[in-house]
């Protein structure tokens, strides 16, 4: 399973990358407006510096909503650098889009994903990655999980090579029921990564193994 961080902190960012565990970067407008990113040349910049950062893929999300425009915004986006993944929501324009980025051989991540439906048709349109915002559907008293449970079957029972994407992951348990049940990615935020580390019996283990050696010295 490939580990993103789903933010536009720097910061963040690069504690991940020291970890040594982390695949890539989600970021969104919200995301990088949080961080005071703001004006388009700041904005392809900041992508640019998150690419420099990492290793693997970076989403990028087009704010255009007909065909013409993600295209141009897309393939500015994907020139920037060669980690750059292009983020086009789920709509109609979108998935047209998500098609000729396909046959262009430009890296998609299909956003805004809430169904099953939404999912096939982004599959069939041939984004790279497909993104079921599992905490927003959670909020709204719908199991995430059984999303991505889903999206599973149906993506094997036709061998789809769009990459699950589990976003909007919340907590550490997101990450690991999202594993348990086969999705390719997910991204989340830095506290759900290190989350996984903790477990109180390894503190009390290790407190007492160094005791131990202490007293035998
Ligand atoms: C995914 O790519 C989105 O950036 C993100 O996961 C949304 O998460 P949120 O629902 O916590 O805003």
């Amino acid at each position: 399973m490939k580990f993103f961080i789903d933010t536009a902190n720097l910061d963040q960012i690069r504690e991940a990358q020291s970890l040594g565990v982390l695949d890539g970067v989600t970021t969104n407008p919200s995301l990088m407006a949080k961080e005071g990113i703001i004006g388009e040349k700041n904005i392809l910049k900041h992508y640019v510096d998150i690419c420099n950062i990492v290793d693997g893929d970076v989403s990028a999300e087009v704010i255009a909503v007909d065909l013409k425009g993600m295209i141009k915004e897309g393939e500015a986006l994907a020139k920037l650098h060669p980690q750059i993944v292009v983020k086009i929501p789920m709509i109609e324009e979108g998935v047209k889009a998500l098609k000729y980025f396909y046959d262009a051989g430009i890296k998609t991540n299909c956003t805004l994903v809430f169904s099953v439906g939404q999912a096939l048709l982004a599959a069939k349109a041939g984004a790279t990655y497909v993104s079921p915002f599992i905490g927003r559907l959670d909020d709204n008293s719908t199991d995430g999980l059984t999303l991505i449970e889903e999206i599973r079957l149906v993506y094997d029972n036709y061998a789809f090579e769009t990459e699950i994407l589990a976003a909007s992951v919340r907590h550490t348990m997101h990450v690991v029921n999202c594993a348990k049940l086969g999705a390719d990615v997910m991204t989340g935020p830095l506290s759900a990564i290190k989350g996984l580390l903790k477990h109180p019996l390894t503190d009390i283990g290790l407190a007492q193994f160094l005791a131990d050696h202490k007293k035998g010295n």
